[in-house]
């Protein structure tokens, strides 16, 4: 009678860590991280190969924006990106991963071709509510160093939470593209404070937003799009947003805005898994 009591309360317990599980163990870890240091607008150069789940979203070849490695329950790759970065046939789509500078000679980089992509089926291009898609590989990685898979959000932010935002966009408003990638560390801010920089356009339900409000200086930017902001959270990074929107860049009154990965989860699960 012990004996089945236990086996039953395990299957409750692991029912209930399967349920918030929506990617594979070991996520979130960066063997390359050097310790050396630890620019987007007001960042620094990343060491190199540090954040091992970033990809550059390429189009016919060419930059567009970022993206995030997640792998599923199963052990497939899929790439996590933004809604508003995606407009043609995957076939178009390309993702170089394990790159630092995307003109130099990057020895551990793998490319993968796209063999179909899904928007979130919400996503509102007026609003860019939802502004999330998830785009499945023609070929699988092979787990190096240097290519790691992220943790998706399992549990709300909080405002003040530390978060990085990592990517190869502008290192200023209007100014030019970084050619090795650059990450900036921000508070996250609580709902209330994105609200009130930006009114209604905020929809706290899918959305998050971080800076430092009445300073600013630290942001993500042009071609940053659908590039993570992480936080380190029990040993490994989690996804918590994906770069989104912003009114400029790094404006002191005026926050950058990331779709909520904690609140999409449930949509991305159903997608990966
Ligand atoms: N929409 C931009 C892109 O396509 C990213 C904007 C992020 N802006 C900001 N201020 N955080 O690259």
């Amino acid at each position: 009678m012990t004996a089945l009591y236990l086996a039953f309360a395990l299957c409750v317990a692991l029912a209930a860590a399967m349920e918030s599980r929506i990617t594979a163990p070991g996520c979130g870890q960066t063997p390359a991280r050097s310790l050396a240091s630890h620019r987007i607008v007001g960042g620094i150069e990343a060491d190199p190969y540090s954040w091992p789940f970033i990809c550059s979203l390429q189009y016919s070849g060419s930059h567009i924006c970022g993206g995030s490695l997640v792998k599923s329950l199963d052990g497939t790759f899929y790439f996590v990106t933004a809604a508003h970065c995606l407009d043609r046939q995957a076939r178009y789509y390309s993702i170089s991963c394990a790159v630092h500078d995307r003109f130099g000679s990057n020895p551990h980089q793998q490319v993968f071709d796209i063999s179909s992509y899904v928007n979130h089926e919400g996503y509102n291009a007026n609003t860019f509510a939802n502004d999330i898609s998830v785009m499945a590989l023609k070929s699988q990685p092979t787990e190096t160093n240097q290519l790691q898979p992220v943790c998706v959000a399992d549990s709300d932010y909080y405002g003040g939470e530390t978060a990085y935002v990592i990517g190869w966009g502008t290192l200023s408003e209007g100014g030019s593209a970084a050619r090795r990638l650059m990450e900036v560390s921000k508070p996250i801010l609580t709902d209330s404070q994105c609200r009130s920089a930006y009114g209604s356009s905020y929809d706290s339900s899918v959305m998050v937003c971080s800076g430092i409000l009445g300073v600013g200086g630290k942001d993500a930017c042009q071609g940053d799009s659908g590039g993570p902001m992480v936080s380190y959270r029990n040993g490994g990074w989690h996804l918590v947003g994906v770069v989104s929107w912003g009114y400029g860049c790094a404006r002191p009154e005026y926050p950058g805005v990331y779709a909520d990965v904690f609140s999409l989860r449930n949509w991305l699960n159903g997608k990966i898994n």
